[in-house]
């Protein structure tokens, strides 16, 4: 039985005292015992966070990393950095990550194979533009990232500590969301191709997110689909409306 797992991307969002003021309130309303909840704030917060959330069941995100160790690469952050502020999931791959950052596939197999090295479990996102959803190419475009992404971690830990996050870039901040089964219809299919990189087992174990324009009013049927596994929240994840997603 895979373990939900919600979790907010509030991406370039709150000054840190706005951080903490909004985990105070709403940490005592998000219900963990069924669902492991994370919340990435900013660099510059995690700490705060970190105590805020501390005595809590919610844990500690990052949106991005370096995969180097330490040394001079300005404006990076290391592994090390965000363990020792806590973070127990880092984002990697995020679609805005690899749009304006220029991020690529092996980028991202590199940060997640580092994260890996200190147990920081990475949420890797894929997801196909309109454009390749219009022209038919979209399964081929995810089944790319996905090997790409995961080439060279072993199965075992696929199994146990990787999070596949699919959002497709179309429903990202547009209120466009994907259908609950066109959702489903990609997460099982980034299962099969687990399945085909690996084998049936560890397919059946990797947790796959949905993530895009998840709000409320659609968080229980996308929940509730077969091959989703939880969500990745963006916009909604700044408001009381993470707390009812949680709860969904
Ligand atoms: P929205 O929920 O704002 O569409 O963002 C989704 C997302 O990009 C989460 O990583």
């Amino acid at each position: 039985m895979r373990k939900k797992i919600i979790a907010g991307n509030w991406k370039m969002n709150y000054s840190v005292n706005q951080a903490e003021d909004f985990v105070y309130s709403i940490k005592d309303s998000i219900n963990t015992s069924e669902v492991d909840v994370v919340i990435c704030p900013n660099f510059v917060s995690l700490d705060r966070v970190s105590e805020a959330l501390d005595g809590t069941n919610i844990m500690l995100g990052a949106q991005n990393v370096y995969f180097e160790d330490k040394g001079a690469y300005t404006g990076e952050t290391s592994v090390d950095m965000l363990a020792s502020v806590g973070v127990r999931y880092c984002i990697v791959g995020h679609s805005e990550r690899r749009e304006y950052f220029k991020e690529t596939d092996e980028i991202v197999n590199k940060k997640a194979k580092k994260l890996l090295e200190k147990d920081i479990y990475p949420i890797i996102c894929v997801g196909e533009s309109l454009e390749q959803r219009e022209n038919n190419t979209y399964f081929e475009v995810v089944e790319k990232e996905v090997r790409g992404s995961l080439e060279g971690i072993e199965k075992d830990i696929i199994a146990s500590k990787v999070v596949i996050a699919y959002e497709p870039i179309w429903a990202i901040g547009t209120g466009k969301t994907a259908t609950a089964e066109q959702a489903n219809e990609m997460c099982k299919y980034i299962r099969n191709v687990v399945s085909k990189m690996y084998d049936e087992d560890t397919a059946s174990k990797v947790r796959i997110q949905y993530g895009g324009s998840v709000k409320p009013s659609n968080a229980n049927e996308i929940l509730n689909m077969s091959d989703i596994d939880g969500a990745l929240v963006g916009g909604a994840s700044l408001t009381n409306d993470f707390t009812a997603i949680v709860n969904y």
